[in-house]
């Protein structure tokens, strides 16, 4: 559903991503696991168009997303929660949660629908809709930009390093949200990138490993 090919990024002059060569299949959950630096966020980055490629394709079934500005690839119903969770502190938490689907010009009425499901998803959301996007913890804000993520994403959902410094309890919080999430859109595949392997537990279908750059199958659950 989603591959990238002969993919080649630069950042201030060095190589951050090196011949990235990997697929994404619909239905499943990806973990990607690198230690810091290891190019985790560019590569999440990448496939959202927030970097520039210096080579290679992204394909997301028939569409060359790497053709695709930045702004316009969110419509191809990709969620993105990103590593600092990039909640806007003037905004409720509604009005970020929203905020995506007010971008892509969606109905009133079908923000509406995919609100009642992320709620669905995520309950512990429901009661702080109308607290400030200023007045949250981080691992609220992990939540709040889980939630965000889902309201577009129904086909694709990256999700940088969610569970880095949440608390046990919030961990727990997010992974059930994420199993709710997988039984509703059995569908979707969640990318989900992470410096602890063990931090993603047993969701994950397939493991890649990134190490400067340079990405790998490690293994798929049937090998397990
Ligand atoms: N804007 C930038 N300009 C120059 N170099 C950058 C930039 N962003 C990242 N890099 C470099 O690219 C490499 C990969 O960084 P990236 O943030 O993708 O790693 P990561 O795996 O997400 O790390 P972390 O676990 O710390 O989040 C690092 O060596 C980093 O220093
Ligand atoms: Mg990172």
């Amino acid at each position: 559903m989603l591959k990238l090919t002969g993919i080649n990024v630069d950042l201030a002059g060095n190589r951050v991503l090196r011949d990235v060569e990997c697929a994404f299949d619909r239905g499943t959950t990806v973990g990607i696991v690198g230690r810091n630096g290891a190019g985790k966020t560019t590569l999440l980055r990448t496939i959202m168009g927030l970097t520039k490629l210096r080579s290679g394709e992204i394909h997301l079934n028939g569409t060359l997303l790497s053709a695709l500005p930045g702004h316009a690839r969110a419509a191809h119903q990709i969620g993105y929660s990103p590593e600092d969770r990039g909640i806007f502190p003037t905004m409720s938490v509604e009005e970020n949660l929203r905020l995506p689907c007010n971008t892509l010009k969606m109905s009133k009425r079908d923000i509406d629908t995919r609100l009642q499901v992320v709620l669905e998803v995520v309950p512990d959301l429901g009661p702080m809709l109308q607290r400030s996007g200023s007045a949250l913890s981080g691992g609220q804000g992990k939540m709040v930009a889980l939630g965000r993520a889902i309201m577009v994403g129904t086909r694709l959902l990256l999700l940088d390093e969610p569970f880095q410094g949440l608390a046990p309890r919030l961990s727990q919080l997010y992974t059930e949200a994420l199993g709710r999430l997988r039984n509703l859109q059995p569908e979707l595949c969640v990318i989900i990138t992470e410096s602890n392997i063990k931090l993603l537990g047993d969701m994950p279908d397939y493991i890649w490993t990134i190490e400067r750059g340079s990405i790998s199958l490690l293994h798929s659950r049937t090998e397990q």
